[in-house]
């Protein structure tokens, strides 16, 4: 075999190893950095849970279903808000920077008891 095909078949097995690795990437739920994932669910007219506590300065990734309707999800203070509709999976990521307690509140009419519809995060150190 030629020195240049030798390098033609190592090239080739290194661009089918990248790609392998890419598929791999993409189907991965998170990218890099594997945060903790946080499941959320929204339905009239509650969050479950809705006390959700987290660590100072650990990102997360929280991911929120709607088991009926569309409804809204809004951090005032952590400035974040999503839209929750009901087949879909809304990811947020958050740094929670501050420990404290954090309203996280549906933010899109959802009926009656919409106003009530409301969690909140636990941050501690
Ligand atoms: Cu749920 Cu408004």
């Amino acid at each position: 075999m030629k020195p240049t095909s030798v390098a033609t078949i190592i090239a080739l097995l290194g661009v089918l190893a990248m790609a392998g690795s890419w598929r791999h990437l993409a189907s991965a739920k998170v990218p890099a950095g594997a945060e903790q994932v946080i499941h959320l669910t929204a339905k009239k007219f509650e969050y479950t849970p809705n006390e959700i506590t987290l660590k100072k300065g650990v990102p997360v990734i929280v991911e929120i279903t709607s088991l009926d309707r569309d409804h809204g999800f809004k951090v005032p203070e952590l400035g974040i808000r999503a839209d929750v509709k009901p087949g879909e999976t809304t990811r947020v990521r958050m740094v929670p920077d501050r420990v404290g307690r954090f309203e996280f509140r549906c933010d899109v009419f959802c009926g009656s008891g919409h106003e009530d519809m409301a969690g909140e995060f636990v941050v501690v150190d």
